[in-house]
């Protein structure tokens, strides 16, 4: 059967799920965009990702077409008539579409657009979980407002391609010597004296979802964790490193530009961090 998506208060089959070529996220990325994991045909952690759905919009004074509330319903549903068990739900906001391609905000009559479709994807039982994965390391060429979930993602497009021609999974980006982000992730390591270290928020990175639960799931069970950022050295020189996001919950990296990281195998603190956000992920789904 075909996958149904949802555009501006209907459900059609994929095929005819369109908008049209004067959106303004086509014409200007000028968008907002959230992914959520499904879990056994739950949404995991999905208060966090509407939380930073309503934030990302006012940081860009967009307005919602429909209420947080609703629009879980409407993810819900989605996954529902999808038959959707394990996979992610994509959903993206932009400022409508207006008469003409004119950068200024359209008047009060153009209504946002509002899409979403489903993906299935069995993110626990990845073979990457049990194997890790490579990183190349890139320049991050962002913009400077990197906290907004904006669909304007060319950088990250080639960061990951680079990344895939590589045969790595994931590419980090590097600036002023330290890394920022992964492509489509946050970035954690565990130093030789078992201290977590990940990237403090602010404008140079998005804060994670899953990254901000890892981080919370560890001070709970009174690990040490340090925001700020590091460099690729320290990360090379760690015992662990690992990314996170909401697609693929917590993944090892064993390597960076071809260099081995610890042992070059998922490490112990990685697995249970894993396995720590995995029973966080099921106990609170909705
Ligand atoms: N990306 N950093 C960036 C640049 C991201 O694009 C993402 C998520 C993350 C992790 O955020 P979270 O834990 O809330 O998923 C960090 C999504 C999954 C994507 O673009 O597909």
């Amino acid at each position: 059967m075909e996958p149904i998506a949802y555009v501006n208060g209907a459900f059609v089959p994929l095929s005819e799920a369109k908008v049209s070529i004067l959106d303004r996220g086509f014409l200007f990325a000028d968008g907002i965009y959230e992914v959520a994991a499904v879990l056994d045909g739950k949404l995991i952690d999905n208060a966090s990702h509407l939380a930073r759905l309503q934030r990302s919009v006012g940081e860009i004074t967009l307005a919602l077409p429909e209420s947080l509330e609703r629009i879980q319903e409407i993810q819900k549903e989605l996954v529902k008539r999808n038959s959707v068990a394990n996979g992610l739900v994509y959903l993206e906001v932009t400022r409508g579409a207006d008469s003409g391609r004119d950068f200024v905000f359209p008047k009060n009559d153009v209504k946002p657009t509002l899409v979403m479709f489903t993906s299935e994807k069995d993110i626990v039982n990845a073979p990457s979980a049990r194997t890790g994965i490579s990183v190349i390391t890139v320049p991050d060429i962002r913009w400077a407002r990197r906290d907004i979930k904006s669909v304007a993602l060319l950088a990250q497009v080639l960061a990951k391609q680079a990344a895939a021609e590589a045969k790595a999974g994931e590419a980090w980006m590097i600036e002023d010597g330290k890394v920022t982000e992964g492509g489509s992730s946050s970035c954690f390591i565990l130093t030789q004296d078992d201290v977590i270290v990940t990237r403090q928020n602010g404008n140079e990175i998005l804060p994670g979802c899953t990254r901000k639960a890892v981080v919370k799931l560890a001070e709970e069970r009174q690990l040490r964790i340090e925001e700020r950022a590091f460099s690729v050295e320290e990360a090379l020189a760690a015992k662990e490193a690992f990314i996170t996001s909401a697609s693929l919950f917590v993944q090892a990296v064993v390597s960076i530009d071809g260099k081995k990281v610890g042992d070059g195998k998922p490490g112990l603190m990685t697995n249970r961090l894993r396995e720590i956000y995995v029973d966080f992920a099921r106990a609170t789904a909705v």
